[in-house]
């Protein structure tokens, strides 16, 4: 027998039906429930909101479990190789050896940007912020590609994604020699993803920068562990955005500059000054800790809690270990990541964050190891980005599949002024 669940509203009883994923979790579809009743439900942040049903991507908040199409992100760490990923999210399952090929191929193929695209970068001031010279980036690469406006087959998704992908990593890149007023760097059809991206951000005219596998597999991880985390802010502003079936470009121009916040992705570079500020001497961890705990001054201890997460966040467990692994493996001291261990240490025996169930994020340890790769702080939000776009392109192409393709609208609860009447501009006081 099918589950239901029963409102009582106006002494009047309506049954709604259960909707019950592979996993167990469960939902009360209330697809008809304003039709029925007249109420809406009201879920400010949407903590208790089911936006859509989705086959990418699985999160147990409770448990810290994270998989990619059934695939605990654990795996990914023998081998890591992030265009591998993307495939398998956008597509549903792992490449064969000639599906993979035929992608990374693509993926070279297309790194170039239009030399028209080159020059809109002269335009920016040399502060911009990347990410906003990111996301007008994207948008203008749909001037160069209205070819790609209708995807309707998974071939020609293909096609766009691999575009994407590929000319994200260009577009960062051209974004910090910008900043740094350096000449840009072609990319190098003969370098795979992560070596060729590292190229264009740090070969010089005179000198080839040569990127060591220690670096590639860590920077592959890190993208990997960012492709994908069912809808939060970002992805949900990409589906958004593409519920009004405007193209993959806009949906993931717009999922950029969600991203961009503090409380999101935003976040990674918050997290290094806050270590900064403690390292530098302004205030000790446990001060931080305090302060983090007042609310009326505004500090929040960042890289910590989660929406979803109640327990550790899995990828934030990873990336503190790679982190003490990586260092020495590089020859490299970093203060900040004692600085990390000693905060994490004080937060979680703090009854204020075990109450809340605040856990590292995410955010917490992967500027570290950005660092430790060279990549400056300017750039974090920016390889978040990067690793994540495979992700909005599975999310926006599965919604673009479903039977139920609705444009996302939600409702309101009004609380202005009721009716009242136009006053003329000499009658006002
Ligand atoms: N430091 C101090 N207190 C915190 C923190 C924090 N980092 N995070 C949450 N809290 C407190 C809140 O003040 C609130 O306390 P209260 O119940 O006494 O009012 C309680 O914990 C619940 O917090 P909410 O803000 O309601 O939780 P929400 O799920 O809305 O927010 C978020 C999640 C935005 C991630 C939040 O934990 C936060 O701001 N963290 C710091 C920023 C950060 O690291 N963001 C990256 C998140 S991961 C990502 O997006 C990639």
């Amino acid at each position: 027998m099918s589950k239901k669940a029963i409102l009582t509203f106006d002494e009047k009883q309506y049954e709604m039906r259960i909707v019950e994923g592979s996993e167990g979790e469960r939902a009360i579809d209330i697809t008809e429930l304003r039709a029925k009743t007249g109420l809406i439900t009201l879920d400010q942040g949407y903590g208790n909101t089911g936006s859509c049903e989705s086959a990418i991507t699985f999160i147990d908040g409770e448990e810290g479990i994270l998989r990619y199409r059934g695939i605990p992100i654990e795996d990914f760490e023998t081998t890591p190789n992030f265009v591998e990923v993307a495939w398998l999210l956008i597509f549903g399952r792992l490449p064969t050896q000639k599906e993979y090929e035929t992608f990374a191929d693509e993926l070279s193929e297309h790194a170039y940007l239009d030399e028209n695209m080159r020059l809109h970068f002269e335009s920016f001031p040399r502060t911009a912020p990347p990410m906003a010279i990111l996301s007008a980036m994207i948008n203008a690469l749909s001037c160069f590609h209205p070819e790609l406006h209708e995807l309707e087959t998974a071939a020609s998704v293909e096609v766009a994604a691999a575009r994407l992908i590929s000319k994200i990593r260009t577009l960062a890149a051209y974004a910090y020699r910008h900043s740094q007023g350096q000449p840009v760097i072609y990319p190098d059809p003969a370098l795979r993803y992560v070596p060729n991206f590292l190229h264009m951000m740090f070969s010089q005219p005179y000198k080839r920068y040569a990127c060591s596998e220690t670096v590639r597999n860590a920077l592959n991880l890190i993208l990997i562990l960012h492709a994908d985390h069912e809808q939060n802010c970002s992805t949900s502003t990409v589906r958004m955005v593409g519920s009004s079936q405007a193209n993959l470009f806009a949906s993931c121009a717009a999922g950029v500059c969600a991203l961009w916040g503090p409380l999101h992705g935003g976040a990674n570079v918050e997290v290094l000054r806050m270590l900064a500020q403690i390292h530098g001497g302004q205030i000790t961890p446990k001060e931080y800790v305090e302060l983090a705990k007042k609310k009326d001054k505004g500090a929040r201890l960042m890289g910590f809690g989660h929406r979803v997460y109640k327990n550790f966040d899995p990828r934030a467990k990873m990336l503190g270990r790679i982190a003490g692994e990586l260092l020495p493996q590089l020859g490299r001291h970093d203060p900040l990541l004692e600085i990390a261990r000693g905060l994490e240490e004080i937060a979680l025996e703090d009854p204020y964050f075990i109450e809340r169930k605040l856990y590292p994020n995410v955010d917490f340890y992967s500027g570290i190891i950005l660092r430790a790769i060279g990549i400056p702080i300017d750039m974090f939000t920016v390889m978040f980005a990067i690793g994540r776009l495979p992700g909005w392109i599975a999310q926006w192409w599965e919604q673009r599949q479903t039977q139920v393709n609705k444009i996302a609208r939600p409702r309101q609860i009004y609380t202005g002024n009721t009716k009242s009447h136009y006053i003329p501009i000499t009658e006002r006081r």
